[in-house]
């Protein structure tokens, strides 16, 4: 080993918050942590600004009324609820719905460019599931503009940030946060922050699937950590799968077509030319009345009275009906359906308002999307399980642990609307940071200790694959899990593939723990990879048996043995922990709904 490499830590750095991870919600625990006071660091595994936000492309859903002065918080929370099937944690979908527009205007104040509208509002685009149009946007380059955005405010505020560091582990003293361990990347240095509150904004699972929209960043890291530091994970067995990711050519297959495409009028064709999505709108959407369906016109009336494309109902419902027809054989040659905005937009609009979307697909696919459709398929997106959170704080049931944005669970129930995800990482990102402050000044006279042997013991654990000769290669392993969930724990589940899943994943677990990396710490992805795998071995694990209990199908979980949504479970979340080095599983009741929130269903 190098002897610029000591097998021990020789850098300490210490703060009042730790926040792992710099995308959206990152950011914006540190800028909140940082302005209540709280010395702060953001610890990131890849660069400042690479994050999956980006790929949150169409716009943040927030009430503004901009475009429809009738929209506001109640008919956003209700359309969140509904689109969730009811599995939200209300309370989270109720600050998140209340609080969108303050944090989409602060976010103007601090120098985001959004798009107008005629009269120089901030302009919202209309995306399934959305009552009304409620998107505030950029172009389709909404998420990037955000990560601009509170990327420069939280480096003109002097947030120190430490790139390129992954953190391996959180560290305790007795059952309260102290710290975390991490590596440089770089030159495989340990070193050590001690915090009192960790806030893990690590993002998703998506590495774990072989087709996705994630980068490699997304091997879930804060779902793991949290787990193996007592924390418990609730709705693991709902995976988003985008309706829309590029299935053609294969370099760049499940990079993300946005919905915005649809939003903004595409409609999805079969390898027939026929516009499918007609037949499968469920019972739940439509209006009372079955002959307010005018297909003619290429929209339906749905139950409030609504008139919308059937390409905006929610994702999973598109996903699940793009799987059907392909399946069905009306696939295209590269094994997706046809999207078209081309036939019914003109030129200059496609490019003015998908100008991402125009350069992605002329430049990868030699395909103008001005002049022919592209082929689309299903592609991993976002995972709506997570780290479970007090709604109102964002911390776990480990004092001094919080976390926000994807990695944390509950905002979404079983299916997110697109949209949600920028607001809710603003919302809760917030939230997460002040709280994160707020327990770092109220333990600043009893700070807890790091303990030495426990950082030795996971700098060891960390440096196993060096020591373990004749081991396999964690590319391997990983590539093999990746098949394991596509094909078994993908949109369409049964118990026998479940269980088998889980069969083939505990076979890779204990591969994976005798993995084997050449050369030395300095720059190794395939030591980086081997501690990654751990994580995505523990998520997907989770995701499996999460899937295998849950009998009924709602939201992003659809089983083939159980196709209809079930009361039972409509009333029960799925919590999984750490014990003993295995996964605990439990059923839990959701909370009850105040009767102010509940009343809001019976209205249209
Ligand atoms: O389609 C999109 O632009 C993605 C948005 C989201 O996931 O919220």
């Amino acid at each position: 080993m190098s002897a610029n490499s000591p097998d021990t830590v020789d850098e300490r750095h210490s703060y009042d918050v730790i926040v792992v991870g710099a995308g959206g919600a990152g950011l914006r625990a540190a800028i909140a942590a940082h302005d209540a006071g709280a010395r702060t660091a953001i610890v990131c595994k890849s660069l400042l600004g690479k994050a999956h936000t980006v790929m949150a492309e169409g716009g943040a859903a927030a009430a503004l009324g901009n475009l429809y002065p009738e929209d506001n918080w109640k008919v956003h929370f209700r359309d969140t609820m509904r689109g969730g099937k009811m599995l939200n944690n209300w309370r989270m979908a109720q600050l998140h719905a209340q609080e969108a527009p303050d944090r989409v205007l602060e976010l103007e104040e601090w120098g985001a460019l959004f798009d107008r509208t005629a009269d120089g509002l901030i302009s919202q685009r209309d995306f399934g599931g959305h009552r009304y149009a409620r998107l505030a946007h950029v172009g389709d380059r909404t998420g990037l503009e955000m990560i601009r955005t509170l990327q420069q405010r939280a480096v003109a505020l002097g947030i120190d940030v430490f790139m390129e560091c992954t953190v391996t582990d959180i560290l305790k003293d007795g059952d309260k946060v102290a710290g975390a361990l991490g590596y440089w990347r770089d030159s495989g240095n340990f070193v050590l922050f001690e915090a009192p509150s960790v806030v893990l904004a690590t993002g998703g699972i998506g590495k774990s699937f072989k087709v996705t929209s994630n980068s490699w960043e997304y091997t879930g890291d804060g779902h793991a950590l949290a787990l193996r530091a007592g924390a418990s994970l609730i709705n693991m067995e709902f995976v988003q799968f985008h309706p829309t990711g590029m299935v053609w050519p294969l370099s760049v297959r499940g990079l993300l077509v946005t919905e915005s495409v649809r939003g903004d009028g595409g409609i999805l064709k079969n390898s027939e030319g026929r516009r499918f999505m007609f037949d499968y709108i469920p019972e739940f959407f439509k209006a009372e009345t079955a002959d307010t369906i005018e297909e003619a016109d290429g929209w339906y009336t749905d139950k409030t009275n609504n008139r919308r494309p059937p390409e905006l109902l929610p994702r999973d419902e598109v996903a699940r009906a793009i799987n059907a027809e392909v399946k069905a054989g009306r696939g295209t040659p590269h094994g997706g359906v046809y999207l078209d905005i081309a036939s019914r937009r003109d030129p200059e609009f496609i490019r003015r308002r998908l100008p991402s979307m125009y350069h992605q697909f002329k430049e990868l696919a030699d395909v103008d999307i001005t002049k022919e459709p592209m082929e689309i398929g299903p592609t991993c997106h976002y995972v709506m399980g997570g780290i479970e959170v007090d709604a109102d704080s964002g911390e776990s049931a480990v004092e001094g642990l919080y976390a926000a944005g994807e990695c944390s669970g509950g905002m979404h129930g079983s299916n997110r609307l697109g949209g949600n995800s920028l607001s809710d990482l603003l919302v809760f990102g917030r939230r997460a940071g002040l709280n994160a402050a707020y327990h770092a000044v109220k333990v600043r006279t009893a700070r807890p200790a790091v303990d030495s042997a426990a950082v030795q013991a996971a700098v060891n654990a960390a440096l196993t694959p060096f020591a373990d000769a004749g081991g396999e290669n964690p590319y391997d392993v990983q590539r093999e899990l990746q098949d394991v969930m596509h094909s078994l724990v993908g949109i369409i589940r049964k118990a026998d593939e479940l269980e088998q899943a889980l069969l083939e994943i505990e076979k890779l677990a204990e591969r994976a723990d005798h993995l084997t990396v050449a050369g030395d710490r300095k720059y190794n992805p395939g030591w980086h990879l081997a501690l990654d795998l751990q994580n995505m071995l523990w998520v997907s694990e989770c995701i499996a048996r999460a899937a295998l209990t849950r009998t009924e199908s709602r939201g992003g979980h659809t089983r083939d043995d159980y196709p209809m949504t079930d009361d039972e479970w409509g009333t029960k979340n799925i919590v999984l922990r750490e014990r003993a080095g295995a996964i605990d599983l439990a059923i839990q009741p959701l909370t009850a709904m105040p009767d102010d929130l509940n009343t809001l269903f019976a209205q249209s």
